[in-house]
């Protein structure tokens, strides 16, 4: 397909992401797998989603879930076969729902066969697939540079078998793949290809920003966490490369391509997303989040103001240049209950609408994950020996043998910040282990699920589920949100989140707010006065747009002005 008939379907998609093993687990063995997902998909049909993004469930030892890739074009054994796999996407597409997968090619699994082979010699063929460099030192036996891994530690592992260090930028069994070597391109489009010829409808592209390292690979600057960013992030040749992969793979079909892309500004991501580049279609950028931490780990107290100077920025700054992804969640993040409206206890539903209006009336192609339709939350963490998660067990590692005594701190920080708070099993029902699996969950299941779960907010009209179904009905086609400007309201308030959005003659206004209490709004005079209608409505009663209300807790309206 060339790119002039591409049709841009994802600007108006409604995308939800699975992470596979947190999801459904079919066969009783405590791990979520694709039977699980089929059995779900009326769920999601329901819910009104256009497409999934699916976390990986390629063949992996699962030294980060999947994320470590040995196999591209085989399903993982825990989650099935890919009979299966085609079973999935037929039932998907027979449900109108596209089927994004996810695309982890800066690095594989050290237990893929290209690494093993490129370990064997420093001859063999697939050697230049990695980064191999020879150490420093006396006898080489110090790494080649200062980088870090996102990780922990350094960004080397030295191997026996060579006397030569590999680079990665994640766990050590995770070896960064070479892309300067045209091969290796070469491999990743002949695995895009092959799953677009399996009818996948786009690709989430993993750390899609780390893909180009600086020649001579040179040490970083000082930094206490992450050495080396600057010589990997963005780096020389990305844009040549990621043009290659588009023009001989993505382009070709009706894709939506969305890059991950941490660290990244607007400047950036307007070069990754301008439609005339022809590179990717958005990235997911990390500043909403990362505005309530510093250093990217202590947690610092919500600031409102700080997230609607993100949202506006990036509103004004891709409008009608680029496209924005809109998102709370996902496997990496904590629940967005947790990390945006602190304090919602007591007020848990209305929060959770509340935040589904603050965020998905934007301009974008919004991402939802999975359980945030019925308002999960993070997990309540007490030890160490409860999060699976292999960055904290590497930090554990780290800490050894003190890690007892950082671990009342380290629990604080981990019920904010851990990736576990994601990735407990999905809440569908109140029986034994939330109905997620027969036997016991790889991962803890959060106790609140006899409260919180899809049967629940099944039989209750003003449930959150009820409330998300309204509110991805009223998005589809609804062109001043698609294409709609976007103006601000009072953007110092530190309480209320308003906005509106723009077309021709259509107007829409959106206020939020983000407290857990009674809060005074003046709406504009120009809006105040005209006639509106009501559209939605996290409290559920009719309530008409006055120039003065007192805003209940997390209250959130969305009006049509005429
Ligand atoms: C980003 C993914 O979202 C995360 O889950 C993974 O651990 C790293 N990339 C490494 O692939």
């Amino acid at each position: 397909m060339s790119e002039e008939k591409k049709t841009r379907w994802y600007k108006d998609a409604f995308v939800y992401q699975i992470y596979p093993r947190s999801f459904c687990d079919s066969n009783g063995d405590g791990i979520g797998d694709i039977p699980g997902i089929i059995s779900k998909l009326d769920h999601l049909k329901d819910l009104g989603v256009d497409a999934v993004w699916l976390s990986p469930c390629y063949k992996s030892p699962n030294d980060d879930n999947g994320y470590d890739i040995s196999d591209y074009r085989d399903i993982m054994d825990e989650f099935g076969t890919l009979d299966d796999w085609k079973i999935m996407i037929k039932g998907m597409h027979d449900r109108g729902i596209k089927l994004i997968m996810d695309l982890v090619v800066n690095h594989t699994s050290d237990e893929h066969q290209w690494f093993k082979d490129s370990r064997l010699s420093k001859d063999n063929p697939y050697r230049d697939y990695y980064i191999w460099r020879k150490g420093k030192g006396k006898n080489g036996k110090k790494p080649p540079n200062n980088w870090t891994s996102r990780f922990g530690g350094s960004a080397w592992e030295y191997d026996d078998a060579t006397e030569e260090w590999y680079l990665h930028l994640f766990t050590k069994k995770q070896p960064d793949l070479n892309w300067d070597n045209p091969k290796v391109r070469q491999e990743v489009i002949d695995i895009c290809n092959y799953w677009f010829e399996l009818g996948v409808d786009g690709f989430r592209c993993d750390v899609i920003t780390y893909i180009s390292k600086a020649k001579g690979l040179p040490d970083g600057k000082y930094n206490i966490l992450a050495r080396g960013d600057e010589h990997f992030t963005h780096g020389p040749n990305i844009h040549e490369y990621l043009k290659q992969v588009n023009k001989e793979s993505w382009s070709k079909y009706d894709t939506m391509i969305v890059g991950e892309a941490a660290g990244v500004t607007i400047e950036q991501a307007l070069l990754y997303t301008a439609e005339e580049r022809k590179e990717m279609d958005c990235v997911f950028q990390f500043e909403h989040f990362e505005a309530s931490f510093w250093m990217h780990i202590i947690p610092l107290k919500f600031d409102l103001r700080k997230i609607q100077k993100v949202f506006s920025r990036w509103q004004f700054g891709l409008m009608q240049k680029g496209w924005n992804s809109l998102y709370l969640e996902n496997h990496d993040q904590p629940r967005s209950l947790d990390s945006y409206t602190p304090g919602f206890e007591g007020h848990r539903e209305e929060a959770a609408k509340m935040l589904a209006v603050a965020i998905f009336m934007q301009q974008g192609t919004p991402f939802m994950y999975q359980g945030q339709e019925i308002g999960m939350t993070n997990y309540p963490f007490k030890s160490f020996d409860e999060c699976k998660d292999v960055v904290v067990q590497n930090i554990r590692k780290m800490l050894h043998p003190l890690d007892k005594i950082f671990e009342k701190t380290a629990i604080k920080i981990l019920k904010k910040r851990s990736r576990d708070n994601a990735r407990t099993p999905m809440q569908w029902s109140s029986s034994e282990n939330a109905g997620f699996s027969s036997s016991e969950p790889w991962i803890m299941v959060n106790p609140n699920f006899t409260e919180v779960n899809v049967e629940k907010d099944k039989e209750n009209p003003n449930s959150i589920l009820n409330f998300y179904k309204k509110l991805i009905a009223f998005r589809k086609g609804n062109e001043a949100i698609i294409k709609g400007s976007f103006k601000e309201n009072d953007p110092g308030n530190k309480d209320i989140l308003c906005y509106e959005r723009w077309y021709h003659g259509e107007r829409l206004f959106i206020v939020c707010n983000f407290k857990n209490s009674e809060v005074n709004f003046r709406a504009p005079l120009d809006a105040a006065y005209l006639e509106c209608e009501l559209a939605l409505h996290n409290y559920g009663y009719d309530r008409p747009l006055l120039q003065s209300l007192v805003l209940r807790p997390y209250e959130a309206m969305v009006y049509i002005l005429k």
